[in-house]
């Protein structure tokens, strides 16, 4: 979806992270599992992850990223007519986490929950976009909020060690275009159902003796995503008429180094403008690309005027990518 045809732009006006207190290292988990630092660090780049506490559920790290990124815009909950908020780990299966967060913030309008596993938070602010151009709404929080460790088999090493949880947040408002360009230029949405079976979580609602864990066939994951993530890198530009060289930031869905890499080397992008925070975070699936985009920003690497291309991969499967101007 382009945004030429619209006067108004979704501007991405401040941006908010929570990350769990604690942090386990390769190290750490290799204590209890049969697993060691060598091996997670050469197949993903992950050196450590956050993991919730009973208290840090996915409603309260919402609810925590939201603020900061409500405070960096300099708006309250007032100015929220909308939360759109991106998880595979609801604390309840309704109402809405987003809702809660609702609650939490003392805000109106309305909210709901998107599933599309890691690519949630693009579709989010795919939905989100459409709805503050047409004059739907003037303000959204997007947000990712994930925790994953309720849902690892943690009898499987092959998936535990790769996620992490945590929360990230936007809050979109509805500007008139201007000649700074700021705004949402284009998202693109994608999703094959028929490879479900390759990533999922078993179990659902209803089947009270399987809780759910995830199930995943790497090697098919990893195929798949370096192929359409790359697709969708071009989608992105070529929608815009814009070359590689435009890009100022690749902010990818932080998966695994090697994803990241393998599709920053296929474009041609200077390893020194993607954002990887793989390191740190590990995946936090819907939560990897506003936390990444936080830190950045935080950090000083991203400013204002920065063309952003966001792209992700998951569970569905689904696809996607957001340009930005921030
Ligand atoms: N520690 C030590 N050894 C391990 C571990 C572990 N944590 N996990 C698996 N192994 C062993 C296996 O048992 C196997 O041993 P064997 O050869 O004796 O049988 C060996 O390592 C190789 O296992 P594979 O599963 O074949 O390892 P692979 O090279 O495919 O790497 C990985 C696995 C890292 C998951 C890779 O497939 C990958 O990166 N896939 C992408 C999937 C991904 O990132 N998913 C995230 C969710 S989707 C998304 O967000 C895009």
């Amino acid at each position: 979806m382009t945004a030429q045809a619209s006067p108004i732009r979704s501007v991405l006006a401040g941006v908010g992270s929570y990350l769990p207190e604690i942090v386990v290292t390769n190290d750490e988990l290799a204590k209890t599992i049969d697993t060691n630092d060598a091996w997670i660090r050469e197949r993903t780049g992950i050196t450590q992850r956050y993991l919730a506490q009973p208290h840090e559920t996915c409603a309260f790290m919402a609810t925590q990223a939201a603020r900061i990124a409500l405070d960096a815009a300099g708006a309250t909950a007032t100015d929220v007519d909308a939360i759109i908020l991106a998880t595979a780990t609801p604390d309840q299966a309704f109402p809405a986490t987003a809702l809660r967060v609702q609650a939490a913030l003392g805000a109106g309008g309305f909210g709901f929950d998107i599933s599309a596993a890691c690519s949630g938070f693009i579709y989010g602010l795919s939905v989100a976009d459409a709805m503050l151009r047409t004059g739907q709404i003037r303000g959204a929080l997007v947000i990712g909020s994930e925790v994953y460790s309720r849902i690892l088999n943690w009898q499987d090493r092959g998936t535990c060690v790769l996620f992490g949880d945590g929360a990230g947040a936007v809050f979109l408002r509805a500007e008139e275009a201007s000649s700074s360009g700021r705004g949402i230029l284009s998202t693109h949405l994608h999703a094959q159902g028929s490879l479900g079976d390759i990533l999922y979580v078993d179990g659902a609602v209803g089947q009270p003796d399987r809780s759910g864990h995830l199930v995943m066939q790497g090697r098919e994951v990893f195929r798949h995503a370096v192929t359409r993530l790359s697709e969708a890198v071009e989608e992105a530009l070529a929608a815009n008429g814009l070359p590689h060289s435009a890009v100022d930031w690749l902010v990818p869905h932080q998966a695994n180094l090697r994803i990241i890499d393998a599709i920053g080397r296929r474009l041609g992008l200077p390893p020194e403008r993607v954002v990887k925070t793989v390191a740190q975070h590990a995946n936090t699936s819907a939560a990897s690309i506003p936390l990444a985009l936080a830190t950045a920003i935080g950090d000083g690497r991203i400013r204002p005027g920065h063309l952003v291309l966001m792209e992700a991969l998951g569970g569905g499967l689904t696809w996607g990518s957001a340009l930005v101007r921030m």
